[in-house]
C-alpha cells in the first residue's frame, strides 16, 4: 500500500504538471511549522530557477489545480512560494482503516531482499560480559529486528572472541595455580577429563588477575603470548581446556543475552576462522599482497586519498601468531562461503573504526568479497555515567552487566511499588519488563554514535523521553480496551471515522508516518528514530485520551471508531518496541 506522503506527493505532482511543470517538483515533507499546516510543498521554490518565474506564481498555478482534491482540505500558498497543506479528516480515516486492514501497518516488504550479517554482541569468552559488550547488543538487535521487518534476511552472529590472548593469559594463570593439572602434561596421552577444572566465578576471577600480572611481569605475558600462539596451533591440552573455558561461559553468555531479550542465529566464534587462514593467508601472499616487514606479515591498505595514516594490515606476528584482524579477515572468508552475503554489518565500538578500515580495504584489495558486497561499520558511542567518564561501578570498577541489570530493576520495583498496591510476585516481574525498556530506550533514544549518559532516574522515569513512559502509555491503551471488552464490548466492531477533534486527528497523522519512518530507520541504520517516533506518538495518544471522552462516549459507532484507532495505536507502540526489542506487560 503506498504510504500517506506518496499519494499526497502524486497528488501534487499531478498539479505541477496539469499547470504545465515538471511532476518532479510535487514532493511533500510533513510541515516544520506545525503551527501554520500540517504538510508543505517547497517544489514552486526549488523550480523558480527552472521557469525564471517568482515562486508564488507558480506555486498559485499549482493551487489552482487542487481545488476538487480528494486529499486536501486547504493548499494555501504563502510568500515567496511555499504551499502550505492540511489533509482532509475522511482521507485520513480511510488511511487509518486500510493500514489497521495490513498486518505490516502498511510497510511495504522489500522487493529485492538482501542476506546482511550482522555481527554484533561480540563478548569475549572468560570475561565478564561488562556494559561495554551492552551497546553492541541493545544496537545490533535492534537492527536485526527492523531489518527483518522490512523483508530482509538478517543473520546475527554473536562472533565471540575466543582466540586472543585472554586465552593465553587464563591458560598460563592456570598453570602457574595447577601445574598438576593433565592439561600441562605434554606426556598425557589418555582422555582429558570432562569436568572443567574451574567454575565460571574461578574463570571471571582467573581473568584480571592473569591480565595484571601481564602488565607488570614480562616473562609473564610472554609465557602467555606463547600459550596464545601454541593454542592456535591446536595443542591438544590446551584445546581441552579452551573447550572447558568455552562450554562455562557460553552457557553464562546465553543467560545473559536472554534476559535482555538479545537471540543470535549464529554463535560462531574468531577461532571459527582458524581453518581458513593458512589458505588465505598463503594466497595473499602469492599474489604478491602480502609481505614481510620486520619479520611481520602484512598488506598495505593505505590510499593516496587518506588524510591520516592508515598503518598496513598485519596478517601474521613475526612468532607466526594470528591477530584480531587475521581472524576478522579469515572470517570474512568464512562468511562469504557459507551465506554468500550481500552486506556484512559490524555493530561494535566505534574505538575500533581502524581496525575495521584496514580491515575492510584489505578484504576488497584482495578479493575477499564481491566488488558489490558491501562492508559496514556502525562504530557506537560510549556508555558514560554521570560524571561524563565510561560507565564504572561505584567503587570505580568494571560493572558486570548483570549488576547494571538488578540496579535499574530493583529502582523499577520501588517505583512500581510506590505507584500503586500491586502483588509482590507481580511488581517483580513487572520490574523486569520495565527495567529492560528503560535500559534499551535510554541507549537506543540516542543516535549511535554518540557517547551517552547512562542516568539511571531519568531512564526509570515515567515521564518524560523514556522506555517506561511509552509502556505507560501502551498499559493505558490496554486497560481501556479491556475494560471494554469486559463491559461486553467487542473489539472487533466498526471502523474508524473522521477524526471529531485536533488531538484525534493529531494522533491519526502520527500514526500514519510508520512506514516512511521504519524504512527510514532501516536504511540509515538508526534505531533512535524509532523512539523519537513512539515518543511523538505516545505524546499525540496522550492528548487525544485527556480530551476525548472514549468509553462514555453515546454514539456507539464513534464509540467504535475510537476503539479501532486505540487498537491501531497499541499495534504500532507494540511493534515499534517489538523493533526496539523490548516488550510491554499488562499492568503497571
Ligand atoms: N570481541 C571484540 C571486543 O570485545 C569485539 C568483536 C567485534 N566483532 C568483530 N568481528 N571484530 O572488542
Amino acid at each position: 500500500m503506498k504510504k500517506i506522503m506518496e499519494q499526497m506527493a502524486e497528488e501534487l505532482s499531478a498539479a505541477f504538471e496539469k499547470a504545465g511543470y515538471d511532476p518532479s517538483y510535487g514532493k511533500v515533507t510533513v510541515s516544520n511549522r506545525p503551527d501554520l499546516c500540517e504538510y508543505q510543498c517547497n517544489g514552486a521554490m526549488a523550480g523558480a530557477k527552472t521557469y525564471h518565474k517568482a515562486p508564488f506564481m507558480i506555486a498559485d498555478d499549482v493551487v489552482a489545480q487542487l481545488s476538487d482534491s480528494q486529499i486536501f482540505s486547504r493548499a494555501e500558498v504563502v510568500k515567496p512560494g511555499f504551499i502550505n497543506l492540511d489533509v482532509k479528516t475522511e482521507f485520513v480515516a480511510e488511511y487509518m482503516n486500510k493500514m489497521a486492514e495490513d498486518e505490516k501497518l502498511s510497510v511495504e516488504t522489500a522487493k529485492n531482499p538482501k542476506t546482511i550479517i550482522i555481527d554484533y554482541g561480540g563478548p569475549n569468552v572468560a570475561k565478564p560480559l561488562h556494559v561495554g559488550h551492552l551497546r553492541s547488543a541493545i544496537i545490533g538487535e535492534s537492527i536485526k529486528r527492523i531489518g527483518r521487518f522490512v523483508g530482509h534476511k538478517v543473520i546475527g552472529d554473536v562472533h565471540l572472541g575466543d582466540w586472543g590472548l585472554q586465552m593465553g593469559l587464563i591458560i598460563t594463570e592456570l598453570k602457574h595455580r595447577k601445574p598438576e593439572l593433565v592439561y600441562f602434561d605434554d606426556s598425557f596421552t589418555g582422555e582429558y577429563p570432562t569436568e572443567a577444572p574451574f567454575t565460571i566465578s574461578e574463570l571471571e576471577e582467573i581473568y584480571p588477575c592473569a591480565s595484571g600480572k601481564s602488565k607488570e611481569d614480562e616473562a609473564y605475558r610472554n609465557e602467555a603470548l606463547e600459550a596464545t600462539h601454541l593454542l592456535q596451533q591446536g595443542k591438544p591440552g590446551y584445546m581441552a581446556l579452551w573447550n572447558h573455558i568455552m562450554n562455562v561461559s557460553v552457557t553464562d553468555l546465553k543467560r545473559n543475552y536472554a534476559n535482555l531479550n538479545v537471540e543470535f542465529d549464529l554463535w560462531k566464534k574468531e577461532s571459527d576462522a582458524q581453518p581458513y587462514i593458512p589458505d588465505m593467508v598463503e594466497d595473499m601472499k602469492k599474489r604478491g599482497f602480502a609481505y614481510e616487514d620486520q619479520g611481520a606479515l602484512v598488506v598495505d591498505v593505505k590510499e593516496e586519498s587518506d588524510t591520516k595514516e592508515i598503518p598496513p594490515c598485519m596478517l601474521l606476528k613475526s612468532d607466526g601468531a594470528s591477530l584480531y584482524t587475521t581472524t576478522d579477515l579469515a572470517t570474512i572468508v568464512e562468511r562469504m562461503k557459507l551465506f554468500q552475503p550481500d552486506e556484512i554489518l559490524y555493530v561494535v565500538d566505534k574505538r575500533q573504526e581502524l581496525h575495521f578500515i584496514q580491515v575492510f580495504r584489505c578484504a576488497r584489495k584482495t578479493g575477499l568479497v564481491n566488488p558489490e558486497t558491501k562492508l559496514s561499520f556502525l562504530g557506537f558511542g560510549t556508555m558514560n555515567g554521570k560524571d561524563g567518564k565510561p560507565f564504572k561501578t561505584r567503587e570505580g570498577g568494571v560493572m558486570r552487566l548483570e549488576n547494571l541489570i538488578a540496579d535499574i530493576d530493583e529502582e523499577m520495583y520501588r517505583k512500581i511499588v510506590e505507584n500503586r498496591s500491586v502483588k509482590d510476585k507481580d511488581a517483580k516481574d513487572t520490574a523486569k519488563i520495565v527495567g529492560l525498556s528503560a535500559i534499551k530506550y535510554g541507549d537506543l533514544s540516542n543516535q549511535a554514535t554518540k557517547d551517552y549518559i547512562f542516568d539511571v532516574d531519568r531512564f526509570t522515569s515515567f515521564e518524560g523521553n523514556t522506555g517506561p513512559y511509552i509502556l505507560y502509555t501502551i498499559v493505558r491503551i490496554k486497560s481501556i480496551l479491556n475494560r471494554y471488552v469486559q463491559e461486553g464490548g467487542d473489539l472487533s466492531a466498526g471502523k474508524i471515522l473522521p477524526a471529531v477533534n485536533d488531538s484525534e486527528k493529531n494522533l491519526m497523522l502520527q500514526l500514519s508516518g510508520f512506514a516512511a519512518m521504519v524504512e527510514n530507520a532501516f536504511e540509515e541504520k538508526a534505531p533512535h528514530k524509532i523512539c523519537a517516533y513512539i515518543y511523538e506518538v505516545s505524546n499525540a495518544f496522550n492528548s487525544f485520551y485527556h480530551e476525548t471522552k472514549i468509553l462514555s462516549e453515546e454514539d456507539q459507532a464513534q464509540k467504535e471508531s475510537f476503539l479501532q484507532l486505540l487498537q491501531l495505536t497499541r499495534r504500532v507502540l507494540e511493534t515499534s518496541i517489538d523493533l526496539l526489542g523490548f516488550s510491554a506487560p499488562d499492568r503497571m
